[in-house]
Order: C-alpha cells, then structure tokens, then sequence
C-alpha cells in the first residue's frame, strides 16, 4: 500500500502555562494520503492550530509520532527537518503575511533565496505562479496596493513557488468577505485537481464544502472524520 503523505499515531501536545500543564491536543490518529483535500474544523480553542502547526513541522508534538512523507519527523535532525519541510510543505495562513516593501513578484519569489536558483530564474517562476493565481499584471505592484484577496492570491502563488505537493492552510479564508473566500476556495479546488494534497482549517460550512473529507476537532480530539456530503457516491 501507498504510504500515506501524513501519518499521525496518537499525538499529544500540552503547553505549559502559570497554571500548569494544558493538553491542547490529546491522542490524535490521521492518515492523509496524496491528493486528498482535508477540512479541519471545529470550534475555537479545539486546538486546530496546535495539530497544524505540527503538521507543518513548526512546532513538536509532546507524546507520539508524526510521519511525513513517510520520515519519522522526531529522528530527523534540524537541516534535514528544514530542508523536507521546504521542498514538501507550502504554508498560507489567515494573515497574509506579505513583506511590505517588496514587491509581490519579490514576495512571490523569497522562499526561492534558499534553493540556489539564479535571479532570473527566480523571477521566471514568480511571474509563472502570478500568472496562475491571476495576478500576472501585478507583479510589480506593492502590497499594499492590492486588495486582500488579491493579498490571499500572492500568499498562494508564495506558497507554491517552491513546488510543494502539499498545502496547509489555516483559516486561509477568514478575513475575507464571503465571495472572495469562495474565489480563493475555487484556486484551492483547481490545485487540488491538479494532485496537491490541501488541509484547510475553517469553521465555516460554506468552506468546508470544497474538500471532499471533513475531520472535526472538540476540545483537543477528533470527534468525527467523514467525507464531504458532495462527494459521497
Ligand atoms: N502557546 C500556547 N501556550 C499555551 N496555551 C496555548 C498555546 N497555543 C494554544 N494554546 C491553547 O491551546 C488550545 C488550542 O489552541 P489552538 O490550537 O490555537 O485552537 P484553534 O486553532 O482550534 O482555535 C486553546 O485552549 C489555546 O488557548
Ligand atoms: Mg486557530
């Protein structure tokens, strides 16, 4: 059998705070295999965030074990942990996050410094990923310029730029209006058809509705893992 992009067996994660230990999450099991598109939901404060920043490798689980791409993410040292989680993973958050005074083609293109490509080839790639997320004309444009779908747009093609065959993607669409979530949803469903694995935090159903399986946190566990109505046979 194919191993699975994500492979997570029984993961715990508890921060310390001045009134002691919090488990944020408790025994978790998933497997995410490649071309999936996975809706993470629930509540506020079901620790949605904590299980993706450790899907991202941004943070470690406290008890058990996370594979990536079938990597035992503990027994990888911090070049190697670096180096699979670039080459894998392309992040989009709710924040935009875009560097200010740089231009979107240079926004676009900064994961690329790390990889040892040429300036030009840099600037190759960043138009190429404008062009499919709409944003051609704008690449010399600044940020602030843009309005925040277009903002959402820029952080995708970033996202992308370094070739990654999995997104993950926190609440992505939760400082958008409503129409321009569904247009950013609609690149989501267009790269997922293209055979990038997408996990999407959100809590709203309008969104949730373009992934094909829906896994749901309360309070730190998964209560419910199904397929999205839609694409049920
Ligand atoms: N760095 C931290 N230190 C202490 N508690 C935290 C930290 N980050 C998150 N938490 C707590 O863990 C729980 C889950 O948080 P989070 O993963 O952000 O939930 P969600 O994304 O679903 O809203 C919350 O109760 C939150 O207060
Ligand atoms: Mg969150």
């Amino acid at each position: 059998m194919k191993e699975p992009v994500i492979r997570i067996e029984e993961l715990g994660k508890s921060y310390q705070t001045s009134a002691g230990e919090f488990p944020a999450l408790k025994s978790v099991n998933l497997s995410i295999t490649s071309g999936e598109f996975v809706a993470i939901m629930g509540p506020s404060g079901s620790g949605k965030s904590t299980f993706m920043n450790i899907l991202g490798c941004l943070d470690k689980p406290s008890t058990g074990r996370y594979f990536l791409n079938g990597s035992s993410i503990a027994e990888l040292g911090k070049d190697e942990l670096a180096l699979l989680r670039n080459r894998t993973i392309g992040f989009v958050f709710q924040g935009f996050n875009l560097l200010p005074r740089m231009s979107i083609a240079e926004n676009v293109a900064l994961p690329l410094i790390y990889c040892g490509l040429e300036h030009e080839e840099r600037r190759n790639r960043a138009r190429e990923l404008l062009s499919k997320v709409g944003l051609a004309s704008h690449a010399e444009s600044m940020p602030n310029k843009i309005s925040g779908g277009q903002q959402q747009r820029v952080a995708i093609a970033r996202a992308l730029v370094n070739r990654p065959r999995l997104i993950l993607a926190d609440e992505p669409t939760g400082n958008l209006d409503s129409k321009t979530g569904q247009e950013i949803m609609s690149l989501f469903d267009e790269l997922n058809h293209e055979g990038i694995t997408i996990i999407l935090v959100t809590h709203e159903e309008d969104i949730a509705r373009h992934a094909k399986r829906q896994v749901r946190f309360l309070d730190g566990r998964i209560i419910s893992d199904e397929l999205t109505r839609e694409t049920m046979p």
